[in-house]
């Protein structure tokens, strides 16, 4: 399959007649015709206790939507009786869909009891599990370094954490996938997770030499003889920390990203993406991570290599919805799992459903998460 390699968000208004796939590069997706999106605020403290409560809910939804793999596996039910009483937690952004998803499962399963009690927050969660008050957490992140560890303190094993679905394309506080950008002129297409290592990290978990010139990555005339100007968040933060897992660190062992400790003047550390694309956009040599939600300026979004399948992929949103774009992000269920005793069968028997193509109908018609395809429903249920 061949895939362009960059597309450059914000410049294809004058291309909204054209049919798709008639651009010069042959790029077969409606992204290019997308204009660069509204410039966003953080939610106000009125806001944020209004999702606590009721949930968070979109401001918008994508008008079009992916189908559901042909490939996902239904839902079973377990013949044997299943019963309890279960009390979940889920992040603001998952409130309403969690709702739907255990009010669902206890139809199935009447002597079952599923509550999701306010305040939803998936921070919280990650604590009241390590509390040992809660069964169950969605989180639209990955858990935070320190949850873990508490948890492993108290327990002596680490949470379990199963994917469950995917985030959003570009949903804002919806876990937008996403992206590394450049100005829009520079050459550089793509790059792959080794340069980005090279460029980003201090660690180089990935083994490749330290890159800090755009000469280093074959970019000739003055902007080759250029430093490159990093532009990064500050720990902790759910995008930083992303990034920090799944290009920054390998093999086991843990990135450390570039940072701004020692007075680097190519080195920009904020507290959140919201800067970043505007940084980029008025840097020719600069490089930044965002989330496409926040990308609110014309600048060129990098495409990237596949890991796992070696494909040279752009952030679309087709190859976000295939879940082919190796930065889109994952929602995930956490439980309390004893090695010694194995599952919670309810909570399994929950997962599944979440997992099965009727659990991954709910959420598409909810509109704003992205299903996951066969090979993420068979690899999460292969850890159950
Ligand atoms: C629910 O529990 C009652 C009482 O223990 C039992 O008789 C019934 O068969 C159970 N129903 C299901 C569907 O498991
Ligand atoms: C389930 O547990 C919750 C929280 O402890 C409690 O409020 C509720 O009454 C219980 N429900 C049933 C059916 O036992
Ligand atoms: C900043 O980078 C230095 C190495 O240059 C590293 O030792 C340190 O841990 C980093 N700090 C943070 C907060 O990432
Ligand atoms: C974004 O930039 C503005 C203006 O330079 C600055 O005031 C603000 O603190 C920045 N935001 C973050 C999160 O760093």
């Amino acid at each position: 399959m061949k895939h362009s390699s960059s597309m450059i968000l914000g410049f294809s208004l004058g291309f909204a007649g054209l049919s798709l796939g008639k651009t010069s590069n042959q790029a077969p997706f409606v992204n290019l015709m997308t204009p660069t999106l509204p410039t966003y605020a953080s939610q106000t403290e009125e806001q944020a206790a209004r999702g606590s409560l009721v949930g968070r809910f979109p401001g918008f939804k994508e008008l079009l939507q992916p189908s559901i793999d042909p490939g996902l596996a239904s839902y079973q039910p377990v013949t044997q009786p299943l019963q309890g009483n279960y009390t979940l937690a889920s992040s603001d952004v998952l409130a309403v869909l969690s709702q739907q998803w255990i009010d669902a499962f206890m139809l199935m399963y009447p002597n079952v009891t599923m509550q999701i009690p306010a305040p939803h927050a998936g921070s919280l969660g990650a604590l009241e599990l390590t509390k040992g008050t809660l069964d169950g957490v969605f989180v639209s992140r990955e858990l935070k370094p320190s949850d873990i560890d508490g948890f492993s303190a108290k327990f002596g094993y680490p949470p379990t954490s199963i994917p469950i679905c995917g985030g959003s394309y570009r949903q804002f506080g919806f876990l937008d996938a996403m992206a590394f950008v450049v100005n829009k002129e520079n050459p550089v297409e793509h790059l792959t997770f080794d340069q980005l290592d090279s460029i980003f990290s201090t660690t180089r978990a990935r083994g490749g030499p330290s890159i800090t010139t755009w000469g280093q990555l074959g970019v000739g005339g003055e902007l080759g003889k250029s430093p490159i100007n990093i532009y990064g968040i500050k720990p902790w933060n759910g995008f930083e920390e992303f990034i920090r897992q799944r290009v920054l660190s390998y093999n086991g062992r843990s990135g450390i990203a570039v940072n701004n400790t020692a007075k680097d003047p190519h080195v920009t550390w904020d507290a959140t993406v919201f800067n970043m694309s505007r940084y980029v956009a008025n840097d020719p040599a600069g490089i930044a991570y965002t989330g496409l939600a926040y990308i609110d300026r014309p600048v060129k979004v990098l495409g990237t290599t596949n890991p796992t399948t070696g494909n040279l992929v752009t952030p679309t949103y087709e190859n976000i919805a295939m879940a082919s774009w190796p930065l889109a992000r994952i929602i995930y269920f956490n439980l309390n799992s004893p090695p010694h005793k194995g599952m919670d069968p309810v909570l399994r028997e929950l997962v599944k459903f979440v997992l099965s193509k009727e659990g991954q109908q709910i959420l598409l018609d909810q509109g704003v998460f992205l299903p996951f395809r066969e090979f993420q429903q068979k690899s999460s249920l292969n850890l159950l």
